[in-house]
């Protein structure tokens, strides 16, 4: 299908239990590239530590830059949750975040990259971005995705902040990305406010409702196994739904359009 980003602004935390959630339940192949400049965290926790920090990101990023091999290496960068059957990978994120500086330039070819995988070999992407603002972002890799969800949750301190983050993203998507509209909310819990009253007051479509779900979240956090039946995991295969009809509408407009895709090529 596509590359999805996800992030969230300050005070709104859960934007890697909410990729590996997804993960877990999409219905096509798919990886999760933890992209998170503030470091990556599936393998110490998810996965609890059992596999050697020898594959990912850096590694991927050193190789690529040293002799332009992100395109030949990535694949043996990659874990397989459920091996043998490649379903479901992931691209392992960095351990330090002072090694996020060097990957500066690897984010516009990584981008690239991943927006080759869908037509190249059938995979989508979703990508952790973590937190806005902090520094080094993966701004490439936000521009370039079909979707961008901006996770948040229905209190006031995260509606406060997700809104300046809303505002900051439109222009970026504006001038550099695929448009504001690839920007849509992800809404974690319960609060104060429904998602059509935070959708209204932030003129952004809320596309991914997920609920407080402590025991899935804990299990993705810290490792354990996972039910699909479980309320989180129900909810994002739900959401994928939609994420996937998205992305379908924001694509016919340019379909219909080019002539050469009209004419069957
Ligand atoms: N839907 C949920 N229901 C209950 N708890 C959740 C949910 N999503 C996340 N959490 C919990 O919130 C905490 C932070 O989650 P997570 O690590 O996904 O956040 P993050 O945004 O990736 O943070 P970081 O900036 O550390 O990377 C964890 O303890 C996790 O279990
Ligand atoms: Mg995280």
């Amino acid at each position: 299908m596509a590359v999805i980003a996800l992030t969230a602004a300050k005070g709104s935390p859960g934007v890697t239990t909410t990729a590996l959630a997804f993960t877990m339940t999409w219905t096509s192949p798919v990886i999760i590239a933890e992209c998170d400049p503030a470091g990556g965290s599936v393998l110490a926790g998810f996965l609890r530590g059992q596999l050697s920090a020898d594959r990912g990101l850096v590694p991927l990023a050193v190789a690529e830059l040293r002799s332009e091999r992100l395109a030949v290496d990535f694949w043996r960068h990659l874990v397989d949750f459920d091996p043998p059957g490649q379903q479901r990978l992931l691209l392992p994120g960095i351990s330090e975040p002072a090694q996020a500086g060097s990957l500066e330039p690897i984010w516009g070819r990584l981008a690239q990259y991943f927006a080759s995988l869908e037509t190249r070999h059938n995979y989508d992407v979703l990508v952790d971005c973590g937190r806005l603002a902090v520094p080094h972002p993966p701004a490439p890799l936000i521009h370039a995705a079909d979707v961008v969800v901006l996770l948040m949750r229905p209190t006031l301190p995260s509606i406060a902040s997700t809104a300046a983050a809303i505002r900051t993203l439109r222009t970026m998507l504006t001038e550099q990305g695929a448009g504001p509209d690839s920007l849509v909310l992800g809404v974690i819990g319960k609060g104060a406010y429904s998602a059509a009253e935070i959708s209204k007051q932030m003129q952004t479509p809320v596309v991914v409702e997920l609920p407080e779900d402590v025991r899935t979240a804990t299990a993705l956090t810290q490792g354990g196994a996972v039910k699909h039946a479980w309320p989180l995991l129900r909810r994002t295969a739900q959401a994928e739904e939609r994420l996937r009809a998205l992305i379908t509408r924001r694509r016919m407009p340019r379909s219909l359009a080019d002539p050469e895709v009209m004419r069957g090529h």
